[in-house]
């Protein structure tokens, strides 16, 4: 039997791509292992957003290496967006690699891999699908059934911030048709998928393709301004109208300038929308936020967000944010740290700034000092930790809905599920995974909350009133 090993590193998307991945390589008879002794096919799914992408790769690579000497015929491969980006030169660089294949040519990989076992030259497919997008629809297994679940919406990224590579290791932004997304959604509910996060770069920048729709609307040089286009508030409406039995809707990661009105009234209108939003907002520093060309300002964001709030009480944000982009003073710090405060976000991912390739920040020096980046993460840890323990703590003694994900990592005897608003909850019980129960909050941690199963079966009660605010 042919075994494989997937490895992913990266975002969501990767890790949505590796069950691609998985998926295509189940059709041709490959059977997955976590042995890496035990496998003939290795697949390293790569990230390369942040420093040192390339040299964890070849780290990585190295432990692998020893495989293809004892064993004859094993097929190591690399995808991802280090493939993407380094493309022919990885096969230079480690030449026991067989195969080099970009995010757009995952189909393509059993054959690749069958090709070189039959002995064929190690190879690279790096060309993006512009004219003709493919978007590999799910195939869900009856042996791998998740209670939540991504759907892609978009591919690639046209706004180029000027310190990221994804529009580079993704390609331009191309759209895949509402009735392909309505379907995946609808055939994985019935496959007893209860939610359902939307997946792309700027995943609120979706339109409906069509000949001669322009992608993103991107105002060619900076300015401050939102984006014109509804039809991503279109799409949730659809889906909310058209699969009814889904019990929840999440989205990742919307773009600030793309958080239109329309979509905002989506939000008020659909029960079934999260009341949580992944907001990225990288600096509180209107000189950085021109920098980094992210093409919204301080305020047009915390506009954004009031408008949010005020349209769902009690709605919860996260956000990423980087600290020690090139010129950042401790005065940018300062806002950001007031942002962070002002929004409330109850969690963040915070990043150093590193320099990428093909990036234009790249003609920037990267000037703040190393020990710099690193206290003004913990200045951000911090101030994004007070605000999540607080708003933790305030949901101690109510009551909420829970939709149970699966056993806990780090206690078995316990279920780990999440509210429509994001928050972790941990509960005592038996094969709950896809039940919506309520659940009494009995204790917060840092990070998540414990409950107990509350014992009548009610419908969940509102949500605590929003205490995020006796911080700011
Ligand atoms: N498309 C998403 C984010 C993609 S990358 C969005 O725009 O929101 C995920 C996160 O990595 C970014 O939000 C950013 O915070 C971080 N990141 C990207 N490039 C980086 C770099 N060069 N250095 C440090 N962090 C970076
Ligand atoms: Fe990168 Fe900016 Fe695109 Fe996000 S929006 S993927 S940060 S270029
Ligand atoms: Fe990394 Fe590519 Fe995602 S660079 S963050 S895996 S889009």
């Amino acid at each position: 039997m042919k075994r494989y090993l997937v490895q992913t590193m990266g975002c969501q998307m990767n890790v949505h791509d590796s069950r691609r991945i998985e998926e295509v390589l189940a059709a041709d008879g490959w059977r997955p292992t976590d042995e890496p002794a035990l496998a003939d096919l290795v697949v390293f799914n790569t990230c390369s957003v942040r420093e040192k992408a390339e040299h964890k790769l070849m780290s990585a690579l190295g432990t692998v290496r020893g495989l293809k000497e004892a064993r004859r015929g094993v097929v190591i491969a690399v995808a991802g967006c280090v493939a993407q980006q380094e493309g022919e030169r990885l096969l230079q660089k480690a030449r026991f690699v067989d195969v080099v294949i970009g995010p757009d040519h995952v189909a393509e990989l059993p054959a690749l891999v069958a090709r070189a076992r039959g002995g064929a030259a190690p190879v690279a497919r790096t060309v993006f699908d512009v004219h003709a997008p493919a978007f590999l629809d799910a195939t869900p297994s009856p042996e791998r059934l998740e209670v939540s679940a991504f759907v892609t919406v978009m591919k690639g990224c046209d706004e180029r911030c000027t310190y990221c590579v994804v529009p580079y290791t993704r390609g331009p932004e191309r759209y895949r048709p509402a009735d392909a997304i309505v379907g995946e959604i609808r055939a994985m509910v019935e496959g007893g998928v209860r939610e359902v996060t939307l997946l792309g770069q700027t995943v609120n920048s979706w339109i409906e393709p069509r000949p001669g729709a322009t992608p993103a609307d991107a105002p060619p040089r900076w300015s401050a301004r939102l984006a014109r286009t509804s039809e991503f508030a279109a799409l949730l409406r659809r889906v909310a109208r058209e699969v009814p039995d889904l019990a929840r809707l999440r989205y990742t990661s919307p773009h600030p300038r793309h958080l239109t009105d329309a979509l905002i009234e989506a939000h008020a209108e659909l029960d079934v929308l999260a009341r949580h939003v992944h907001l990225p907002v990288q600096s509180g520093s209107n000189r950085v936020l021109r920098r980094m060309l992210r093409r919204y300002t301080r305020e047009l964001y915390l506009e954004r967000v009031a408008r949010l709030r005020e349209a769902v009480p009690g709605l919860t944000l996260s956000t990423d944010i980087i600290v020690g982009f090139p010129g950042e003073t401790d005065a940018d710090l300062d806002e950001t740290l007031s942002l962070v405060r002002e929004a409330g976000f109850v969690a963040a991912f915070a990043f150093k700034y590193s320099p990428r390739p093909n990036t234009p920040s790249r003609a920037l020096a990267d000037d703040v000092p190393e020990d710099v980046k690193s206290a003004r993460l913990d200045a951000v840890f911090d101030a994004v930790g007070a605000t999540q323990r607080a708003h933790l703590a305030s949901l101690v003694g109510t009551t909420q809905e829970v939709l149970v994900e699966g056993p806990s990592r780090t206690d078995p005897s316990r279920w780990t599920g999440r509210t429509r608003r994001n928050e972790i909850v941990h509960v005592e019980g038996a094969d709950l995974a896809g039940a919506i129960l309520d659940v009494v909050i009995e204790r917060a941690n840092d990070h998540s909350l414990m409950g107990r199963i509350a014992r009548t079966a009610r419908p969940a009660a509102p949500p605590a009133p929003h205490r995020l605010r006796v911080l700011a």
